[in-house]
């Protein structure tokens, strides 16, 4: 019997495509997702594209008899509930607290009394902040100088693993991401628009939407080609890094405490370069203008996935190129991500429990008819 895994924040960008690989390598899969930023939509895609369907929860994580009759008879859980845009927690941090952190907090008390104890934890590279040397690959024994409130509930939930696996005995892994990017190959699943801050998908918009134009913030970084160099991992790899983490969890009767691993590719890549990439794959420079360095931003953010790689045998394979064409068949296959959430949203959910309807006909072009 496969194990039976909850997948927190199963309907979001990163969700969707993790609870997609999780039912094509067998497992069961119970997803628990408010559809705050998430999307119905990407579950029925999901269930759509593996012909296996996920049991799914419409509800918050902070709501304890949910999470205990979602929790019944799993065996570990992958916790990627969270809001995440680090502009919004610096002008809304009690909300991040709140989300981020107390709903962390009843999921791990909702774990303990279901007795599982066995998790996978989305962190960020949000917990580094700017560091002494900016240029190089930054290890997971960096300091923690997060510089967002977002960034805060990040180092936080992971310090509350650190004491659950002390206190508790628990096994689990906290995977710091760098900048997910692109798409499933089948063009289906991906980052929702209304969702995306992060350069691939604003670099798509600006080419896609007439009046929209891309600015490039800080060329003047001491930096090859003078913009800021970042570490971009495809969401296909990055999904790949959980079932990774997954398998030695599974495997490891005993506790493993709490490990941290970064997830990247430890490759830069300069805006100019994105934006090369940007142009390869749709073959239309993306109109873009140059504007001051944000406050905050720094010239270079690269992972050491070292770590990674030796202890759990992962390492990403696909380049920036197959991020950026994934991102672009997504993008142009669905203009407006999965269409709007409410109210027009067609096959509603049973509210708490409940397993998704069969899909209907996929819908064309993203939007919810
Ligand atoms: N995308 C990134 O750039 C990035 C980078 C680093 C870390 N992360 C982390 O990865 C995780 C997933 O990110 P994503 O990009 O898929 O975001 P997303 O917003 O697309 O997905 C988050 C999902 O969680 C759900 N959710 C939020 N709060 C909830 C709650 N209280 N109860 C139930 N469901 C809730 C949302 O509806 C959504 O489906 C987050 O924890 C985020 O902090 C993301």
């Amino acid at each position: 019997m496969s194990a039976k895994l909850l997948v927190t924040g199963g309907a979001g960008y990163i969700g969707a495509q993790l609870v997609h690989d999780l039912l094509v390598a067998g497992y069961q899969v119970v997803v628990v997702d408010d559809f705050s930023t998430g999307h119905p939509e990407a579950l029925y895609r999901v269930h759509a594209l593996t012909g296996r369907q996920s049991e799914v929860f419409r509800g918050d994580i902070s709501d304890g008899r949910l999470l205990s009759r979602a929790l019944a008879g799993v065996d570990a859980v992958l916790h990627l509930a969270a809001y995440k845009m680090v502009g919004e927690s610096m002008v809304e941090p009690e909300r991040y607290f709140r989300n981020n952190l107390g709903g962390m907090a009843q999921l791990l008390e909702s774990m303990h009394v279901a007795g599982v104890s066995r998790i996978v934890y989305s962190s960020s590279a949000a917990v580094y902040g700017s560091q002494a040397d900016p240029q190089r690959p930054i290890d997971e024994d960096a300091p923690l100088r997060p510089e967002n409130p977002y960034g805060f509930t990040k180092a936080q939930g992971e310090q509350m693993l650190e004491w659950m696996a002390w206190c508790r005995q628990w096994s689990a892994i906290s995977l710091r991401y760098f900048n997910p990017v692109g798409a499933h190959p089948s063009g289906r699943i991906g980052q929702p628009q209304d969702g995306a801050a992060s350069l691939v998908p604003r670099a798509l918009q600006a080419i896609l939407k007439e009046d929209a134009r891309l600015q490039v913030f800080g060329t003047d970084y001491a930096t090859p080609d003078g913009t800021g160099l970042r570490d971009y991992i495809h969401v296909v790899d990055l999904s790949r890094a959980h079932l990774a983490a997954l398998g030695a969890l599974l495997d490891t009767p005993v506790s493993r405490g709490h490990q941290i691993f970064n997830v990247g590719t430890g490759r830069p890549h300069s805006v100019r370069e994105v934006l090369a990439a940007c142009q390869r794959a749709t073959g239309i420079r993306v109109p873009c203008d140059e504007a001051p360095r944000r406050p905050g931003d720094v010239a270079c953010a690269v992972a050491d996935p070292t770590r990674l790689r030796r202890e759990l045998g992962f390492e990403a394979t696909l380049g920036l190129d197959a991020m950026v064409t994934s991102a672009w068949e997504w993008c142009r296959g669905n203009p407006t991500g999965y269409g709007p959430i409410e109210p027009r949203a067609p096959r509603p959910l049973p509210l708490g429990r409940g397993s998704l309807p069969p899909s209907a006909a996929p819908t064309t072009q993203g939007r919810i008819k």
